[in-house]
């Protein structure tokens, strides 16, 4: 634990950060990873996860190799793309949004705008971005990832 008031509050504005990178590093916020960081910054465990659990980016959950984040923000909506492309992905994969499949290969995820309303509907499956989906590229790149 820090041992001075200043050096507690310095690490505590470091801890956004360093769960930024323990989750880039592990894939997920594992206890390990949670107790990692707290040893780390001088913080508890249970101040870490505290701040964790709070934010929808950090994951607590093992998370599938590939995460499919689907865009519900209103361009994707309005172009009939939000709720038609999670309901497709939703069944092909045989996972509920939120969930990951049980090979571990796929979590989906459904979030707001990710900055490629011009080309909506769009997606995002970890870094990558794809744009103006159909059902039929959804389906090929399902395939593809899926064979790798
Ligand atoms: S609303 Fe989907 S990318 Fe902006």
């Amino acid at each position: 634990m820090a041992t001075n008031p200043q050096a507690a509050t310095q690490n505590r504005s470091r801890l956004l950060a360093a769960l930024y990178i323990a989750q880039e590093q592990y894939g997920w916020l594992s206890p390990q990873a949670i107790q990692r960081v707290a040893g780390r910054l001088g913080l508890s465990p249970g101040q870490v996860r505290a701040t964790a659990s709070f934010y929808t980016m950090f994951k607590l959950e093992p998370q599938g190799k590939y995460r499919i984040q689907v865009c519900e923000g209103l361009s994707c909506y309005l172009v009939d793309g939000a709720e038609t492309i999670i309901d497709h992905v939703s069944r092909k994969l045989k996972i509920k949004p939120g969930g990951t499949t049980p090979d571990g290969r796929f979590t989906l995820e459904v979030v707001q705008c990710i900055a490629s309303c011009g080309t909506a509907p769009a997606l995002r499956i970890n870094d990558e971005l794809y744009e103006r989906m159909t059902l039929e590229s959804i389906d090929a790149l399902l395939e593809r990832l899926g064979s790798e």
